[in-house]
């Protein structure tokens, strides 16, 4: 077994902080977009600008070090930089730049198709190419509506699958995301997703289908608002990723399979967050046997080197339709598929979902401590390297607390650790190579940011 990774890592200091970000030289850059860029990049952007990343770590351009609980919204899931992928992906766009891969294709796009058909569930027999999670979406809608010649998608609240026209309407994490598409982008219905603390439903009623939230379609959805016949299919994440990280109740899948096997519909998971290795599992479907029609992949499937997502299905979605254009010039580009056959040599080779339930240990542990200690600690969940934190108001009435929230996490930049605020809670997505004790050390940050921001706001 080789090491989990480069040696060198171990070295990095981190916290590091040198001067209060934002510190003048990215207080210069920030303020140069502030000016040029879309005001709505800038006002999400965290208060420094990066000169480099190694590991789990950034360093700003005032020579901070940042322990990095973001990992690129999840994309970068073996540490940044690391040589034995981005070397055949160097190699790789030195020996074919980009071709598109819709007019002729290297043996490297044959072999990462074996690849992925050979770890991903036996239901999955064939593959598409795409750019990025958000494509490999788009492709999984167009062709669950031809291969059944239905219209309409179920999908999730919480769930989040991009910010496409159509990929912004297929999910219903926050409103805005979909703002002004609604009434232009019809054919998705939206239920809440199976959310134990969220959840509106009480316990699945008696001979119902064993799950609340599939009685709920089954006795409301379907019977007053949707006639099952004009439904393609389900799109679900299986663990719920920017929306919260949210794993559903065993009860779910085996009644969510059995709707869909009653009305014929699809089943496609969305694992572009969750897949490769995030949750655990290299992919998260696998946790409860799960056998999709369709399986989306992205992010860290191009091992934080190089973009690339994948459409994966079964004969009947991929196999016996081809006739439906789909995709985009640089998909699967030969570096990208250098790089993700490069990542899948990696997890065969070293123990990383050993390393990821370590971390999820960890973070089990200290996030148990802070629900212990805060009452504004709502709800705290791991799963795997996907963690979160939800700040209520009050534990009574569960109401969010967003500007808890957001205080906590520009706390933890001031000292040093990233993490992502910015959905319904507080999500904390550390490297999956992270060595634990590097995570204890962000979960210390994380509970003197949630002390000192109670103290600031008179708690
Ligand atoms: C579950 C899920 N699907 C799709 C996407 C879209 O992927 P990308 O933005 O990398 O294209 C994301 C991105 O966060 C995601 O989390």
């Amino acid at each position: 077994m080789s090491p989990l990774y480069p040696p060198a890592w171990d070295e990095i200091e981190a916290p590091s902080i040198a001067a209060e970000p934002p510190g003048p030289r990215s207080r210069e850059i920030l303020d140069r977009l502030g000016s040029t860029a879309y005001a709505g990049l800038t006002s999400g952007l965290l208060p420094f600008a990066a000169a480099g990343k190694e590991g789990w770590t950034v360093t700003d351009v005032d020579g901070n070090v940042f322990l990095d609980c973001i990992s690129a919204s999840a994309s970068v899931p073996l540490g940044a930089g690391r040589r034995e992928i981005l070397e055949p992906a160097i190699t790789a766009v030195e020996r074919f730049g980009n071709e598109d891969s819709h007019s002729f294709v290297t043996e490297l796009t044959a072999e990462l198709g074996d690849r992925l058909l050979e770890v991903t569930p036996k239901s999955l027999t064939r593959f598409d190419i795409a750019l990025n999670g958000t494509e490999a979406v788009e492709i999984a809608v167009k062709m669950m509506r031809r291969a059944t010649g239905r219209p309409v998608i179920l999908a999730f609240h919480g769930s989040y699958h991009g910010e496409s026209t159509t990929t912004a309407a297929l999910g219903a994490e926050a409103a805005e995301i979909s703002s002004g598409l609604r009434g232009l982008v019809p054919g998705f219905v939206h239920v809440p997703y199976p959310h134990e603390y969220r959840s509106p439903f009480k316990a699945p009623r008696p001979g119902g289908s064993g799950d609340s939230t599939i009685d709920f379609i089954r006795d409301h959805i379907l019977f007053h608002a949707l006639d099952p016949a004009d439904v393609a299919g389900v799109m679900i994440e299986p663990v719920l990723g920017s929306g919260g990280c949210v794993a559903p109740p065993d009860s779910f899948w085996p009644a969510l399979s059995a709707l869909c096997h009653e009305h014929d519909w699809l089943l496609c998971a969305d694992e572009v967050k969750s897949g490769m290795g995030r949750t655990g599992y290299l992919f998260a479907a696998e946790r409860w046997g799960v056998e999709p029609d369709l399986m989306c992949l992205g992010k860290a499937l191009g091992g934080g080197v190089m973009p690339i997502g994948a459409l994966l299905a079964t004969e009947r979605v991929l196999g016996e339709i081809d006739d439906v254009p789909t995709g985009s010039t640089w998909a699967w580009l030969p570096g990208g598929c250098a790089a993700a056959i490069a990542t899948l040599d990696v997890f065969a080779a070293e123990p990383v979902l050993q390393n990821v339930a370590e971390l999820e240990a960890v973070a089990r542990r200290r996030l148990g401590e802070l629900r212990d200690r805060h009452p504004e600690v709502g709800d705290v969940r791991a799963e795997g390297c996907l963690q979160a934190i939800e700040f209520v108001k009050d534990r009574e009435t569960a109401n969010l607390d967003l500007e808890l929230q957001n205080a906590v996490g520009a706390e933890m930049v001031r000292r040093g650790v990233l993490a992502d605020p910015s959905s319904t809670s507080l999500n904390i997505q550390p490297s999956l190579v992270m060595p634990p004790a590097q995570l204890d050390k962000a979960y210390d940050i994380v509970a003197a940011a949630v002390e000192a921001s109670l103290a600031i706001s008179g708690r």
